[in-house]
């Protein structure tokens, strides 16, 4: 038996260490959770996607009265940005949530189905997708989604080899 260990590699910044560019990416996203149709949570979550030409695509959570059909802020703003500019990877995604009275103190984290959905794009492009998670008391940066979904399931899983 051998016991198998499994790290995570996190930077931990308040938002003025933060460059100019991460620091508008962040408070794109801060401003766009007001965009967030979250009548049922009362969680307004916004994202901000900067790709490799430069633009920068944002998003908002989309909830529904049939709970499950509703989508994250992440999946939104991935899914618009992969189809407005089918060639052009992610680089980096911010993402800041808030209730009804303020911004949340500690990171957002991603929900499980959209470190799976953000890690198909990582390996579709190429590239990795750099997160940067908004929490009122610090910021964290991870260097790509694969980070935070080790062991994870993707099309060479189902390969067999002879
Ligand atoms: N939500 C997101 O948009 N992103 C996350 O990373 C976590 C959860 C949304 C889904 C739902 O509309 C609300 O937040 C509460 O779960």
């Amino acid at each position: 038996m051998k016991d198998l260990t499994i790290i995570a590699h996190i930077k931990k910044y308040q938002y003025d260490e933060l460059n100019k560019e991460d620091k508008r990416l962040i408070d794109a996203a801060k401003e766009i959770t007001a965009h967030s149709y979250a009548p049922y949570s009362h969680f307004f979550v916004g994202v901000a996607a900067s790709l490799e030409n430069g633009a920068v695509v944002v998003g908002t959570n989309q909830e529904n009265a049939a709970y499950p059909s509703g989508m994250c802020a992440e999946r939104t703003t991935l899914f618009y940005a992969n189809s407005q500019y089918p060639d052009q990877a992610v680089r980096t995604l911010a993402i800041a949530a808030r209730t009804n009275k303020d911004f949340i103190e500690t990171p957002i984290p991603p929900c499980g189905a959209c470190r799976q959905v953000l890690l198909e794009s990582e390996k579709r492009y190429g590239r990795p997708i750099r997160l940067l998670l908004y929490g009122k008391q610090f910021i964290y940066e991870i260097k790509s989604v694969a980070e935070l979904l080790p062991l994870s399931f993707d099309a060479a899983t189902m390969e067999v080899v002879d």
